[in-house]
């Protein structure tokens, strides 16, 4: 017996992701829903061998499901989160909407488990893409030398920004040297052979709220004491988030222990050799699992400080991934509940 699921944004890139990991993990699906919006009714999207038609939000009963995966914007989640949770099934919300609130936690299954012992809302808060693969990398280290301080700066692909992100990097990419890059829409300045070091809305300190988030969601998700500075940039990359990261901890922690600390937790593989290609780039991470660690060194600017680089499939374990482990959490302790139904 399997769970009655509905992934709320399926035509979406997040979406689409959600039907590939929930096949590829074989989650316990008895009938899944996709749904989207209005102009999407009736559109194909796939799940493993079946093809699903998507159905209207806005018509759907979601007292006939056990579990919401949703994906489908901020702006949604707002309107339709709560109605959602209240009429029965768990939620596992993709967008930002949810993720302060002190009553919903908010998971990284290597991170913070025990999170979702409480569920006040049946909601539950996927963190932002950049988030979550670096407290991925950072859980370990913490604990065995606990963070003071981090400074990142991260190098995040298009599709961070849905499929109107990456039309727009590859419409640009093609008409650059033929008719000139069309003029930005999505971005605020041409993404084609460029970088752009803003993502989200302006805050009054200066800081974007893309950099807003990974501090507080940090602090939520894995200590309040942690101080976090980030520099979040736009790269004309399709799919992969990379981040450089810089560390200071209270306790000494020598490069080569983070290694093999590294090495051996859950959701991390290492690949750090000292020589031409020794390290992973985005693209090497598009479609897979892991959070990939490379460039491994002391930082020695500051007393115990570590320096190195983060890359993950952003759609994967920034978005979709995570969703479907929090799932698979839910169900190995028994809070994913199968209705009933007349
Ligand atoms: N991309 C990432 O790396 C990433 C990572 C973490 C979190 N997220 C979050 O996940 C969410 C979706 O991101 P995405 O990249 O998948 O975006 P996307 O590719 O633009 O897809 C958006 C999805 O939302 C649906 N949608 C939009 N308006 C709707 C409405 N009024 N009613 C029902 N469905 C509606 C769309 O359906 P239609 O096709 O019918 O419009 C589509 O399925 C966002 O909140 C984003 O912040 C994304």
């Amino acid at each position: 017996m399997g769970y009655r699921v509905a992934v709320v944004g399926a035509t979406g890139n997040v979406g689409r992701e959600m039907f590939n990991i929930l096949e590829e993990v074989k989650f316990p699906v008895d009938k899944m829903h996709a749904i989207a919006s209005r102009k999407s009714i009736g559109v194909e999207v796939s799940f493993g061998n079946e093809i699903l038609k998507c159905e209207d939000l806005e018509q759907f009963d979601f007292s006939k499901v056990d579990l919401v995966l949703m994906s489908a914007g901020g702006s949604i989640s707002k309107a339709w989160g709560e109605k959602i949770g209240a009429a029965g099934p768990i939620v596992i919300d993709n967008s930002s909407h949810f993720r302060m609130d002190p009553d919903v936690p908010l998971v990284v299954p290597e991170v913070n488990p025990e999170a979702v012992n409480s569920i006040p809302k049946n909601i539950i808060a996927n963190p932002n893409c950049s988030t979550a693969q670096l407290v991925v990398a950072l859980k370990p280290l913490h604990d065995e030398a606990k963070i003071k301080r981090v400074v990142v700066s991260t190098y995040q692909s298009v599709s961070g920004a849905g499929k109107e992100g990456m039309d727009e990097l590859w419409d640009q990419t093609k008409g650059v040297y033929v008719l000139g890059a069309p003029p930005p829409k999505k971005f605020t300045k041409q993404i084609a052979f460029n970088v752009i070091p803003h993502i989200d809305v302006f805050m009054d300190d200066g800081f974007t709220k893309e950099e807003w988030k990974m501090a507080v969601e940090t602090q939520k998700i894995l200590d309040p004491a942690i101080k976090l500075t980030a520099t979040c940039v736009r790269v004309p990359v399709m799919v992969g988030h990379s981040e450089s990261v810089n560390v200071e901890f209270e306790s000494p922690l020598d490069e080569d222990e983070a290694r093999e600390i590294l090495r051996e937790a859950d959701g991390i593989v290492v690949v750090d050799k000292r020589e031409d290609g020794g390290y992973i780039t985005p693209k090497e991470s598009q479609g897979e699992f892991p959070v990939y660690i490379s460039r491994i060194r002391k930082d020695p600017t500051v007393e115990n400080g570590l320096a190195f680089w983060c890359v993950s499939d952003n759609l994967r374990k920034g978005a979709a991934l995570n969703a479907v482990q929090i799932a698979q959490l839910l169900h190995d302790k028994g809070l994913l509940k199968r209705k009933v139904l007349a």
